[in-house]
């Protein structure tokens, strides 16, 4: 498709935009009396408007039932998690039996290691992407402690090459075969946080798996985002948040995903506690840990009801939808806020360098050469919420359940005024 910077093409675009009408399913901060332009949905989703009715509906059902509530609610809480699991199991490509909903990412990814990262004296290393999400890095280095290793010689980081903003797939790759025999793990962020970069998840699963190491994904940018096939990736395990792309509130409840292979095994290692015991003996209170066949064995606590009632929700959005709908919207919205950057570019000093890749999801991550936080703080006055990163990168996220290529031109037409009236 042939871009043009202007208004009048951009509301030809949202006028033939099937999802354009999912705007008005979301509630927006006010600036200066107007909706903001909202490029932060890599962080925090929009309060779609139907998540109040799913709350409501629990307050209600507490207010009016009390522990009652537990079976005979509308939607009984002590099943009220497995409505999650189809929805989800389409959001990432995996069977309901994969899926399950609880605690929160970081929580749940020291969870899963339990399970995954089992080190022996020989096959103990993990690699991961260099400068990985902060908590990630807690996360493994914690691990790896926890086992009596030491970060230095277990944790082996995938470099990006000397002057290059991307990780290249071949040097993942050749790092995982290099480290062979020893390596245990491959954790990564399937999208990268800082980059906006999409990993070949499918060739770094097989190539890990070949060297018989387990790998997981972190799909906190990820969910939602891009197209997932989990199962068919032949991924061991990933977990994600889901209060970004997924709309479902802030610090809101995580999901993961088992592989079926390693559902309804003995002798898996995982930490426990009664809510991943078979329903049907779960309140015969016996001491004998009897787990479900599915990923909720990996629940530990009865799930706080009013943390997933959000995410149900808004799994309805993406459920009438669907990700390929999305993604579709999508592709178009970020090449087109990609064609409104450069064509600005052209018409100020300073140089917008994008360093995401071309395999990328929502998010172009861009350097302002020329330009400090100023600008991002003139953006914020303006009504468009983007996210800064020192030195000069803004990371622009536009979400397509809930941006317009309206905003796009209206972006770049405040970023050009941010600029030139410095
Ligand atoms: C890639 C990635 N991993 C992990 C986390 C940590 O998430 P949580 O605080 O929900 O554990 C985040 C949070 O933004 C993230 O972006």
């Amino acid at each position: 498709m042939t871009f043009q910077n202007t208004l009048e093409f951009a509301k030809e675009l949202d006028a033939s935009d099937a999802l354009a009408h999912y705007r008005n399913e979301f509630h927006y901060p006010q600036v200066n009396g107007k909706d903001v332009i909202y490029f932060t949905g890599n962080s925090l989703g929009l309060q779609p408007k139907r998540t109040q009715k799913f709350v409501d509906e629990v307050m209600k059902d507490w207010r009016e039932l009390a522990v009652e509530g537990h079976f005979y609610a509308d939607k009984p809480w002590w099943d009220y998690h497995e409505r999650l699991a189809e929805g989800l199991g389409k959001v990432v490509g995996a069977k309901p039996e994969e899926i399950s909903v609880m605690n929160t990412l970081t929580v749940n990814l020291h969870l899963l290691m339990v399970s995954f990262y089992r080190p022996t004296e020989k096959r103990f290393k993990i690699i991961c992407e260099e400068k990985a999400f902060p908590s990630d890095q807690y996360m493994l280095q914690s691990q790896v402690r926890f086992h009596g290793l030491d970060p230095k010689d277990a944790i082996v980081e995938v470099k990006k090459r000397d002057g290059e903003h991307a990780w290249r797939t071949e040097d993942i790759i050749q790092k995982i075969n290099e480290v062979g025999d020893e390596l245990a793990l491959v954790l990564m962020g399937g999208v990268n946080y800082y980059n906006g970069q999409v990993l070949d998840m499918k060739a770094i699963t097989k190539a890990g798996k070949d060297v018989g190491a387990f790998v997981g994904w972190d799909l906190a940018h990820g969910v939602g985002n891009i197209k997932l096939r989990l199962h068919e990736w032949d991924a061991d395990f990933a977990a994600w948040c889901s209060y970004k792309y997924m709309n479902s509130g802030p610090g809101n409840a995580s999901g993961i995903f088992i592989h079926e292979r390693h559902l309804g095994k003995e002798g898996i290692p995982r930490f426990e506690g009664w809510w991943g015991a078979k329903k049907e003996t779960r309140f015969l209170m016996k001491p004998e840990f009897d787990p479900i066949e599915t990923a909720d064995a990996w629940q530990l606590s009865n799930p706080p009801i009013l943390s997933i009632a959000p995410y149900l929700a808004s799994l309805e959005i993406f459920d009438e939808v669907g990700m390929d709908a999305l993604i579709k919207k999508q592709k178009t919205i970020v090449a087109f806020l990609e064609f409104v950057l450069y064509e600005i570019d052209k018409e100020v000093d300073s140089t917008f360098e994008i360093i995401t890749p071309a395999a990328r999801g929502c998010q172009l991550s861009v350097f302002l050469h020329g330009e400090g936080k100023s600008i991002f703080d003139y953006l914020m006055k303006k009504g468009v919420i983007t996210d800064w990163r020192e030195p000069n990168v803004i990371r622009l996220a536009p979400a397509p359940l809930y941006c317009s290529y309206g905003d796009m031109y209206r972006f770049g037409q405040i970023l050009k005024a941010g600029i030139q009236d410095k």
